[in-house]
């Protein structure tokens, strides 16, 4: 039985007062049944931190390097992430792969740099509107997971994967929960032939999750939890969707 997954990306989203409100709203609302994380701004890591430690909600980073250390410049490394308590590490979100012309081979190097260091990446795939319409939509998250697979090899086990359609992320069409559990039925039969593991993985969906639909997509065979943009920003949607779990 694999235990439902939510988690908040807050993307450029926040600041220290909206954030010490937010998180002091997630735990006042302690207990959860779903296993709890925020994905938070780079320079909110140490701050979120403080505020969680010694709770059972997880925090994380919306992106790592591919390198471990060095000359480059605005990079954060996995182990730096690592030194501030970080559980997860999105890596390869359509924003990213759009606006940084992120490579799935680039994906793959920094969801392998992430493990290395004990920090779990959340591995987006996802299809564009045109790829969707084209037929080509499990072609293309097939291709972009596998690279990961390929490059991490006997720990591809230990990640997460997010299937976040490019035309429900932050639009307000969601997947329909029969259309995101088609795609994550393919992922996890992908995964299974590669890990032999599939069945305790965690495939999360994203794009449009609120409060109203949250519990319906949930309840998919292969949907294990969700990847919450805009929602996350309210204590009580977010709190609303976790509950859904
Ligand atoms: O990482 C989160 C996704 O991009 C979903 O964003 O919930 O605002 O559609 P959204």
């Amino acid at each position: 039985m694999r235990r439902t997954l939510v988690v908040g990306n807050w993307k450029m989203h926040g600041s220290r007062p909206a954030n010490a409100e937010l998180l002091a709203g997630l735990l006042a609302a302690r207990p959860y049944t779903a296993d709890v994380a925020v994905c938070v701004p780079a320079v909110f890591l140490t701050e979120t931190a403080a505020t969680l430690a010694g709770s059972d909600i997880r925090w994380g980073a919306q992106d790592v390097s591919a390198h471990e250390q060095g000359a480059y410049t605005g990079e954060i490394s996995a182990g730096m992430l690592h030194e501030c308590g970080c559980r997860y590490a999105i890596v390869g979100h359509s924003e990213r792969r759009a606006y940084h012309a992120e490579s799935d081979a680039l994906v793959a190097q920094k969801a392998q740099a992430a493990l290395a260091r004990g920090v779990t990446p959340i591995v987006c795939v996802g299809e564009t509107l045109a790829e969707r319409e084209a037929g080509q939509t499990e072609v293309v998250v097939k291709r972009q997971l596998s690279a990961v697979i390929h490059q991490l090899a006997h720990c591809a086990a230990e990640m997460v994967v997010a299937y976040e359609p490019v035309w429900a992320i932050g639009t307000g069409r969601t997947a329909s929960p029969e259309q995101a559990q088609a795609v994550h039925a393919v992922l996890r039969a992908q995964l299974q032939a590669a890990t032999g593991r599939a069945d305790t993985m965690k495939i999360l969906y994203g794009g449009s999750v609120k409060p109203d639909n949250a519990a319906t997509l949930f309840a998919q065979p292969d949907i294990d939890g969700g990847l919450i943009g805009g929602a996350a920003l309210k204590a009580a949607d977010f709190i609303a969707i976790c509950r859904a779990a």
